[in-house]
């Protein structure tokens, strides 16, 4: 067998290795390391995972691209598993409100928040919308993503503005590298006009956008934010079972301020994820953990969010919750597409180890996406997505935090950032 890309030498091989499932508990305690690690692709696929040398039946030629990976760590590449990657404008102006102390749900009850990158994503011509989202798809992959979940929501009632979001993220797709799995949430918001009989809004999304949007093959997955002043657990029970109705798997926003019961809800639905999780209840997590639901936790927004609260992840943990890290990536609660960040804040906020927080942006993250079976671990016959790290070992990236420690991003068997 001929091999078209070999990564040898490489300090620490994180393979992953193991069922095609999201992982929980102790599992998490094993990243399937191996040291001095070679690694050999033909094609779109991984041939080989090995110590030391190349076995005889794998064939190099003059044509056979070689990495040394002295000094790095190699891992699956990184899965985004929670963004908001397709919006126009920023929030900027929404910083000397929140040192005051106004807080998220304040600045979006004003019609401040997200209303105000509905406003800029209603005016953006699909060109505008396309190269700003393709500008932070670009930075996502600097950081070692291979694969992004892309929601909409920026349309909200107007409906063309919501198929606009997720058609950019469909042509994105198409014409990027990176993998892009969309999300239907037109349920982000109550529009201004709905604010008296939100009722009447919930009707459309379940009888008129859902449909359409299933209709047009827009999107795998359908979320919604259930929070207070937002969408009652009542709503988003019936917008994701419309959801699913349609072929879309449901995600929710849950308990990200308010402890409203979205991790129950999450558990009675059976989602592939819930996220956020913030002020999640015991019990709610009690039940994400006997269903096995994966919390999908985004700790750059707690700390943006400025009120000094992150999801449990210990006590997740201990309960056997799986758990995924995302950057939710947005322009209000999140503006960074840094997962290396992410998995930073993961570990010296949340306090999870290195190896909880590098399969909760690999494999954890492909369940969380339904893409487990072909990417998310290093395994002979997966998908060759590869992230190589500037980092002898994969505590030294997450204790030097904030900086980007990418040296080499490979997605389907090809070079495709260096
Ligand atoms: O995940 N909470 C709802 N949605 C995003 C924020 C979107 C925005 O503020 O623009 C979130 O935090
Ligand atoms: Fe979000």
């Amino acid at each position: 067998m001929r091999a078209s890309l070999v990564i040898k030498n490489i300090d620490s091989l994180i393979t992953i290795r193991g069922e095609n499932r999201a992982r929980y508990g102790s599992e998490t305690r094993d990243m399937g390391e191996i040291k001095n690690g070679i690694i050999a692709v033909d094609g779109e696929r991984i041939i080989y995972i090995g110590e030391g040398d190349l076995p005889a039946e794998i064939e190099i030629d003059k044509d056979t691209e070689i990495i040394d990976g002295r000094g790095t760590t190699v891992t699956p590449g990184l899965i985004d598993s929670h963004t908001h990657l397709v919006h126009a404008g920023s929030r900027e102006n929404e910083l000397d409100m929140k040192l005051k102390g106004v807080s998220y749900l304040e600045i979006m009850a004003a019609g401040g928040g997200i209303h105000s990158t509905v406003k800029s994503t209603r005016e953006a011509s699909r060109d505008e919308l396309y190269d700003q989202s393709l500008k932070s798809l670009n930075r996502m992959l600097s950081y070692g993503i291979t694969t992004v979940e892309a929601k909409s929501g920026y349309g909200i009632d107007d409906f063309s503005t919501e198929i606009k979001q997720l058609e950019v993220a469909r042509d994105l797709n198409r014409d990027h590298p990176v993998d892009i799995i969309s999300t239907f949430m037109g349920a982000h918001a109550i529009p201004e006009k709905y604010k008296e009989n939100p009722e009447e809004f919930v009707h459309i999304i379940i009888n008129d956008m859902i449909p359409e949007v299933a209709k047009r093959n827009l999107a795998k997955f359908c979320d919604v934010f259930c929070e207070e002043g937002v969408f009652t657990i009542d709503q988003s029970r019936r917008i994701l079972l419309a959801g699913r109705k349609y072929g879309m798997e449901a995600k929710i926003h849950a308990d990200e301020i308010k402890t409203l019961g979205g991790a129950e809800l999450a558990a009675e639905l059976g989602c592939i994820s819930a996220d956020h999780l913030i002020a999640a209840s015991d019990r709610g997590i009690e039940k994400m953990a006997e269903k096995k639901i994966i919390a999908n936790l985004l700790p750059g927004t707690s700390f943006n969010l400025q009120t000094g609260h992150f999801a449990n992840a210990r006590k997740m943990i201990q309960l056997g919750v799986p758990i995924a890290l995302s950057t939710d990536y947005n322009p209000g609660s999140c503006p960074t597409e840094n997962i290396q960040l992410i998995m930073s804040f993961a570990s010296l906020i949340m306090k999870m180890t290195p190896e909880e927080v590098i399969h909760g942006v690999t494999i954890n993250a492909a369940a969380a996406l339904g893409i487990e079976k072909e990417v998310g671990s290093l395994e002979v016959g997966k998908i060759a997505d590869i992230a190589v790290f500037d980092s002898e070992n994969l505590a030294y990236m997450i204790y030097h935090f904030g900086i980007n420690n990418t040296k080499t991003v490979i997605k389907k068997g090809k070079i495709i950032y260096n």
